[in-house]
Order: C-alpha cells, then sequence, then structure tokens
C-alpha cells in the first residue's frame, strides 16, 4: 500500500470540522490540517445541542471549513486519495449535511467514499496519535456515549460494556446545568472540582463491585440535585465542593468499571496491548489520572490521545477513513445516513 492522503468531515454533533490525514507506506499517520468549527454559542442559550440549529449551522459552515482545511494543508482536491464522510451515529440532519457533502467531493473529484462510524473514528484516534497496535481496551467516554470495548482489529468490536442510563459526559452537563455552570458541563465542572473538597459530600460509587463491567450515572445526578436542593440558595464554595464530590465519585466507578472490564477482556480478545481512553470526557484530568493509576497497578500502558484529538474532530474521520481506504473498506454513494449505528451489531443501542 502506497502513501495517501484522506480529507474528513465531521457533522454528527456540534462541531463542523474537516481535516487532511497523510498515512504513509507504514501505516503511520500525519495531520496536514485539523479545523474544528465548534457550535457551542449557538446552543449555549439552550444548555444543549439543538439539533435543527446544529443542522443549520453544518450546512452554512461545512463548504468554508473543508477549503481551510485544504488551504492549510496545502494540497489540492485532485491530490486527494479519498473522502471520508462521518455517516453517524448522531443527529441525523447534521449527518446528513456531512456525508452529502463528502459525496458530491468524491463524485466530482472521482475518488472513493468512506463512510465512517464516528464511535470507530474515536476507537482508532490512538493508532493515529500512537501507533497502538491491536487488540487493545477502549474506554469511549462523551456526551453520548460511555462503552468499554475490546478492539480486536478494523471493523472488530466487542462491546464489553455500556452505561444502563446516561453517559458520562451528559451526566457533566447536566449536573453544571443544575448548578448554573452553563455549557458544555464537562470542562466547567472540572475548573469548579480543581479548588473544591471531595469529601465533603458521600455520593454514591454507582455499580461498585458488580461483574459485568456497566455504567450507570442516573443516582449519582440524583444524589448532586438533592445536596444542591438542600443547601440552597449555593454559595461559590458549595458548588465547587459539589463539583469536586461529584467528580471523585466519578473517577472511582469509571476506574471501578475499567477494571472490570480489562478482566472481561481477556476472555473476549486475550492479553491487550494498551487501554485507551477516548471521547470528550477523556480530557478530563482527574479521570486521566485515575485511569493512569489503574495502568501502573495492572502493568497495562495507557493511551490518552490529546485533548483536542479526544473530542470530536476531523482529523479521527480522515484517519479512520485512510485506514478503511488502505483495507479496501470504501462504500458506494447509496450509503444511507444513519442515526443510530452501533459499533457491536451483536451489542445494539
Ligand atoms: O466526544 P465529544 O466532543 O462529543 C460527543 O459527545 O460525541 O464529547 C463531549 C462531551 C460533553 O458531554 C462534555 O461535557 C464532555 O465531553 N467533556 C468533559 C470534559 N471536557 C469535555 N467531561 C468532563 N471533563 C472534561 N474536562
Ligand atoms: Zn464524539
Amino acid at each position: 500500500v502506497s502513501q495517501m492522503l484522506v480529507l474528513g468531515i465531521e457533522t454528527t454533533c456540534d462541531e463542523t470540522a474537516a481535516a487532511v490525514v497523510l498515512r504513509n507506506q507504514d501505516g503511520e499517520g500525519e495531520i496536514l490540517s485539523n479545523i474544528v468549527l465548534s457550535q457551542i454559542a449557538e446552543h449555549a442559550a439552550y444548555g444543549g445541542v439543538v439539533p435543527e440549529i446544529a443542522a443549520r449551522a453544518h450546512a452554512e459552515m461545512v463548504d468554508h471549513v473543508i477549503e481551510r482545511a485544504m488551504d492549510e494543508a496545502g494540497i489540492r482536491f485532485d491530490k486527494l486519495d479519498a473522502i471520508a464522510a462521518a455517516a453517524g451515529p448522531g443527529l441525523i440532519g447534521g449527518v446528513i449535511v456531512g456525508l452529502t457533502t463528502g459525496k458530491a467531493l468524491a463524485l466530482a473529484l472521482n475518488r472513493p467514499l468512506v463512510a465512517v462510524n464516528h464511535l470507530e473514528a474515536h476507537a482508532l484516534t490512538p493508532r493515529l496519535t500512537d501507533h497502538v497496535a491491536f487488540p487493545y481496551l477502549l474506554l469511549l467516554a462523551s456526551g453520548g456515549h460511555t462503552q468499554l470495548v475490546a478492539v480486536r482489529g478494523l471493523g472488530d468490536y466487542v462491546r464489553l460494556g455500556t452505561t444502563i442510563d446516561d453517559a458520562i459526559g451528559e451526566a457533566f452537563d447536566k449536573t453544571a446545568k443544575m448548578l448554573g455552570l452553563g455549557y458544555p458541563g464537562g470542562p466547567a465542572v472540572e475548573a469548579q472540582a480543581m479548588s473544591g473538597d471531595a469529601t465533603r459530600f458521600a455520593f454514591p460509587r454507582p455499580m461498585q463491585g458488580r461483574p459485568e463491567p456497566n455504567f450507570s450515572l442516573s443516582g449519582l445526578k440524583t444524589a448532586v440535585r438533592l445536596e444542591a436542593e438542600r443547601h440552597a440558595p449555593l454559595a461559590a464554595k458549595d458548588v465547587r465542593d459539589l463539583c469536586a464530590s461529584f467528580q471523585a465519585a466519578v473517577v472511582d466507578m469509571v476506574v471501578d468499571r475499567t477494571r472490570v472490564g480489562l478482566r472481561r477482556f481477556r476472555d473476549a480478545a486475550g492479553q491487550p496491548t494498551a487501554l485507551v481512553v477516548a471521547g470528550g470526557v477523556a480530557a478530563n484530568r482527574a479521570i486521566r489520572r485515575g485511569l493512569q493509576r489503574l495502568g501502573s497497578e495492572v502493568g497495562l500502558r495507557l493511551v490518552m490521545p490529546p485533548v483536542a484529538l479526544c473530542t470530536d474532530n476531523g482529523a479521527m474521520i480522515a484517519w479512520a477513513g485512510a485506514e478503511r481506504l488502505a483495507a479496501g473498506m470504501t462504500d458506494g454513494l447509496d450509503f444511507s445516513p444513519r442515526a443510530r449505528w452501533p459499533l457491536d451489531p451483536n451489542a445494539p443501542g
């Protein structure tokens, strides 16, 4: 396989993103450009992503973002070897915008289209940033997803565990909203927690000790709400302590669940080469530290892509597209956008 240049387009949630990635003969990747246009300002007033607003913003900006990605990479469209577009899962209006744009480019340039699963792109990112070899254990934690996945090979994923209610990022977002910290909640809660007392509120550690590596966040969220109501009106210190105590409970749960996931991994896929954390929540430093401890405890390399590549971006789509292109896995222009698209077909939803 020779060197290849792939354009990636990401529009499944609230970032309009495009990037150009080069994959060399040795299967190593290089990011030539990575443009991410956040719609946070457009959604902030609503405390969350509004699908219709997101779709319109993607439609308005996607051409511009692609042009900037091509400009920054310094290459012409006719040098591209393939167009990769996220085809789901996600908010369907946005997915349609990005995938249709990708199809139009593929058709006009006479290049193959790769319809990328957004979750697979998160899952493969550590192969771009850290050359991680299969198989590895992935903790994918974002606003919409919380999964422990055995990544056995390209397109070969076994979901070991998931959340039975809210996603971890969603719990951060809801906690932030409850405490008046705005959207997105993760970074705001983390910033407050930094100077808070994590021992002040004894929040529950959901799922602790359970044999299945699943997560649960809604009980914890309720516990935070009850304490917040009990102490209303909240002083600045109360908010900091609530955030710190909440975050400490999440860290304990994540570490405990991941430890169980590692045990399950060995049954499904043998010895992992690494423990990988991806998704927006991987930006959280307390969670990173907790997993670092777990990694040293069990003698496993912990890989965390840089924060900018953990949150939604175009480079991860381009890279997943390049990996698939190299394996001859391209898609037809009739590929339908998918609101739902599980990584593991045996574990839908
Ligand atoms: O992967 P991502 O950019 O978008 C998807 O959901 O696909 O993840 C965004 C999520 C949001 O819920 C956000 O609050 C959370 O990741 N997040 C964080 C942090 N930064 C972002 N959660 C906790 N701590 C953070 N520092
Ligand atoms: Zn994502």
